[in-house]
């Protein structure tokens, strides 16, 4: 865990070094040839199947990607395989063995837990498929070849930064009362979104900016087992009620997506609270919609279209034999190799910027006007 906020702290040091030399792009893009070593030595026939495993619906970018997936890899010619784990891990590593039988060259995984797929991702290299964690890290395996997924850290880094803006918006000058949540435990992604978050807010709860009312600030206080909302609330219920008596205000809550952020403000309202400066992640109607009537006060645009049309190119890419784009070859040390990474840009959304934000997006540019 450590380890990671670390080597993520020396990428950004080393991304910078070579913005500064002006040669950060062949660089890296050397460095991930050398790295992708024999995924994608040799192609393989345009109408293959491709697996796609996903893992519960706990947000709605899950559900969008099905389609996309579905859809895009129909387009592209070959033949899609996507499937839910809505049972469990257990449900998702017989999904994913399921593909290595029928033969799948490519295996796109969206994993619930990250660390507990090696048996079938080994099964999956012996096959000769390529394997790509999809938005969530596959971790203590060697049998991972690629990552694509949006900036994990800088989406904690926005989410900070978010909802200290907000709250100096509302009152000038500190100290702010705040509350902490974090993601699931088994999801690779809710520790880089908390560190990320944790590199903006720990200096401003350290010099008392800040005031943890709670005084649970760790990683493990903050969690939400599954991404459940109903998680969420209750733990927002009983922070309410242990630390926010009488007249105590709640300045923000730094929530890491939208579906816990409503969560986090239902419990808020029933206690008769004033709505603090909740952030959130994933551009969720519902979300969208709350923003825009002054309720949540930002989001996270990490367009799933996006996602998966990359996902989608680096697919083709591995079909003719050649190698997928990747642009970060140090962050994501999944603890027993530094997985090559395409990252996707992350935009910070709040009142403010939405329409400009979601503009062209059909279902979300309409919630803006
Ligand atoms: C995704 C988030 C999502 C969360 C819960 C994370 O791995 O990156 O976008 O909100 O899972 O589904």
């Amino acid at each position: 865990m450590h380890m990671r906020h670390i080597t993520k702290a020396l990428a950004i040091t080393a991304v910078a070094g070579l913005a500064l030399t002006g040669c950060g792009r062949s660089d890296s893009t050397q460095d991930a040839a050398e790295a992708g070593d024999d995924a994608a030595a040799s192609g393989f026939d345009a109408s293959a199947v491709i697996g796609v495993s996903l893992p519960q619906k706990t947000s709605e970018n899950w559900v969008l990607a099905e389609n996309l997936f579905n859809d895009g890899l129909t387009e592209a010619g070959f033949q899609g395989d996507v499937q839910f784990a809505n049972g469990g891990v257990a449900e998702q590593q017989n999904q994913i063995q399921a593909m290595v039988t029928k033969g799948a060259k490519v295996i796109v995984v969206g994993a619930i837990d990250g660390s507990q797929l090696g048996t079938q991702l080994a099964a999956a290299k012996e096959s000769g498929a390529t394997v790509i964690a999809y938005d969530r890290l596959l971790t203590n395996t060697e049998d991972v070849d690629y990552y694509v997924a949006f900036d994990n850290f800088k989406v904690g880094e926005l989410q900070g930064q978010a909802l200290l803006e907000g709250m100096e918006a509302k009152k000038k000058n500190g100290p702010y009362n705040i509350e902490i949540f974090a993601g699931s435990p088994d999801d690779n992604n809710a520790k880089v979104f908390f560190d990320g978050a944790m590199s903006v807010l720990q200096p401003k709860i350290d010099d008392g900016t800040l005031k943890v009312v709670s005084g649970q600030t760790s990683f493990e206080q903050a969690v939400t087992q599954g991404w459940k909302a109903e998680n969420a609330q209750k733990r927002m219920d009983t922070l309410i009620a242990g630390s926010y008596s009488g007249k105590t205000a709640i300045d923000g809550v730094l929530s890491p997506n939208d579906t816990l952020a409503r969560a986090i403000i239902t419990s808020v309202k029933q206690a008769g609270k004033d709505i603090p400066v909740v952030t959130g992640q994933d551009s969720e109607v519902e979300s969208v919609k709350s923003i825009m009537a002054g309720e949540q006060y930002s989001t996270i645009n990490k367009d799933t279209r996006n996602l998966v049309e990359e996902t989608i190119k680096m697919v083709q890419s591995l079909q003719k034999g050649e190698e997928p784009t990747v642009n970060d070859t140090d962050s994501y040390d999944n603890g027993v190799k530094t997985v090559p990474a395409n990252l996707l840009e992350p935009v910070i959304v709040t009142k403010e910027n939405a329409a400009e934000a979601y503009a062209g997006n059909e279902t979300l540019e309409p919630l803006t006007q």
